[in-house]
C-alpha cells in the first residue's frame, strides 16, 4: 500500500496525555517541519500527515508520500487565533464567533486565501482551509513548529483514514520522515468543513461539529446539495468527488431498521455462499457490537456499538482490518441513530462508492 520505494528511515516518537512529549524529540519534530520535512501527528479527528503550510516544496512533497492528486487542497492547522488574520482574508464576525465556541476542535473553515499562502498548498484555490485541532499534543507540536502545518489525513489516497500510528506506519513508513504516536483518537472521523466564503455557510463536509450545532451559534446554515445524493453536482470540496475512504472489497451498505437489517445480511450471506459467488470467509460483515453476535457465517467485525457511541471511533479501523482479512465484498449494517450520523453514514456510503439495499 505505500507509495514510492519508501527508503527513508521512519522515525517514531510519543505523546501521552500524561507525560506529553520528550522535549528533545519535540524540538525534533518542529525542527523537521521548519525545515521542509513531513511528520505525521495525532489529532482528536484522525492522524493528519503535516508539512510547512507556507513551502511549495512541502506541500508538494505531502501529495506524493499520499498519491494525492494535486488539485485536492490541504488544511491549514494552527495552534494560535493570531495566526488566522496571517493566512485569510476577510474573516467575518461570525467565524470569529464560531472560531470562540468550536476552536480547539473538529471544525475547519474556508476563507479567501492571504497572499503568503501558496497555491501548491491550496490546490490551485484562491480560498484556504482553516482549523485548530483539539488535541493537546497537536497544540504543543504546532506551537513548536511555529508556521501553520497544512496536514491532509496521513492515509495513502484512497484508504480509510488512520485512527492510530499503525495505521500511518501501514501506508507511510518509510516514506515521510516522522511520526507521532499518540495513541488511539477521540473521535475516528474528519471534522467538518465549513465554507465562510458564502453569504450562507456551507457545509461541505459532515463531521463532528453538526449542522444544528453550527446554526445553534450563527443561524442559518446549508449543506453542499452534492452531499444528499448520488451524482447531484460537483461537490464543493474537491476531496468529496474521489471514491475515498475506501476497503480493498466491494461493499454495500444494508438501510433500514436493525433487526431487519442484520436478517437481510443473513440472508444475503447464505445465497451468495449457495450460488458459489463467495465463500463465506470472502465475505465481510460490519456489524454494531449489538448485533455482531448473530451472524453465524462471514468475517464478522465490530463497528462499535451504538449503545456508547464508540461507533465513529472504530469504523475507519473496522474497514481497514476487512484489508488484513481479505474479503471480497463487505455487507454493512447502516448507523442512523447516532447524533453523529450524518457523518458516519458520509464515510460508509463513500467506501461503499454508494452501493445501498433498503430493506
Ligand atoms: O479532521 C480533519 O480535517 C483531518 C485532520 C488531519 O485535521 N484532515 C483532513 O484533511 O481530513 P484531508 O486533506 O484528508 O481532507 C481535507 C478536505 C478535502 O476534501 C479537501 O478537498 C477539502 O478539505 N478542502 C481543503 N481546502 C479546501 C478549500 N479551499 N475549498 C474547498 N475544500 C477544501
Ligand atoms: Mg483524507
Amino acid at each position: 500500500m505505500k507509495n514510492g520505494e519508501g527508503t527513508m528511515t521512519t522515525k517514531y516518537i510519543k505523546w501521552t496525555p500524561e507525560g506529553g512529549f520528550d522535549a528533545g524529540e519535540l524540538s525534533q519534530a518542529a525542527r523537521t517541519i521548519r525545515e521542509g520535512g513531513l511528520v505525521a501527528f495525532p489529532t482528536e479527528t484522525v492522524y493528519g500527515l503535516g508539512g510547512n503550510g507556507l513551502r511549495p516544496e512541502a506541500s508538494k512533497k505531502i501529495y506524493a508520500a499520499k498519491g494525492r492528486p494535486s488539485d485536492n487542497p490541504l488544511i491549514l492547522h494552527i495552534a494560535e487565533k493570531e495566526q488566522l488574520g496571517r493566512i485569510a482574508r476577510g474573516v467575518s464576525e461570525k467565524a470569529e464567533r464560531l472560531a470562540e465556541a468550536f476552536w480547539p476542535g473538529p471544525l475547519t473553515m474556508i476563507f479567501e486565501k492571504a497572499a503568503v499562502v501558496p497555491y501548491e498548498t491550496t490546490g490551485g484555490l484562491d480560498t484556504v482551509a482553516v482549523r485548530m485541532p483539539g488535541h493537546r499534543g497537536a497544540i504543543e507540536f504546532l506551537k513548536e513548529a511555529g508556521v501553520p502545518v497544512a496536514a491532509p489525513s496521513a492515509n495513502t489516497s484512497g484508504r480509510p483514514s488512520p485512527t492510530r500510528a499503525a495505521h500511518v506506519r501501514e501506508d507511510l513508513d518509510g516514506v515521510i520522515d516522522m511520526v507521532i504516536d499518540g495513541g488511539d483518537v477521540g473521535i475516528g472521523f474528519e471534522s467538518t468543513i465549513l465554507d465562510m466564503t458564502e453569504s450562507v455557510p456551507v457545509i461541505l463536509r459532515p463531521g463532528a461539529v453538526t449542522k444544528q450545532m453550527l446554526a445553534d451559534v450563527i443561524g442559518e446554515v446549508v449543506m453542499d446539495p452534492a452531499l444528499m445524493s448520488v451524482g447531484s453536482g460537483k461537490p464543493k470540496a474537491p476531496g468529496m468527488k474521489y471514491r475515498h475512504y475506501a476497503p480493498d472489497a466491494e461493499m454495500i451498505v444494508f438501510r433500514g431498521e436493525m433487526e431487519a437489517v442484520a436478517e437481510r445480511i443473513r440472508k444475503q450471506v447464505r445465497s451468495y455462499v449457495r450460488d458459489g459467488r463467495y465463500q463465506a470467509d470472502e465475505i465481510g460483515i460490519l456489524a454494531a457490537e449489538e448485533t455482531a453476535g448473530s451472524y453465524a457465517e462471514g468475517q464478522v467485525v465490530s463497528a462499535g456499538s451504538r449503545r456508547d457511541g464508540t461507533v465513529g471511533k472504530m469504523i475507519y479501523g473496522a474497514l481497514r482490518k476487512f484489508d488484513e482479512l481479505h474479503v471480497k465484498m463487505i455487507l454493512s449494517e447502516s448507523f442512523y441513530e447516532l447524533e453523529q450520523q450524518e457523518a458516519i453514514m458520509n464515510r460508509l456510503l463513500k467506501a461503499a462508492g454508494q452501493r445501498t439495499i433498503d430493506v
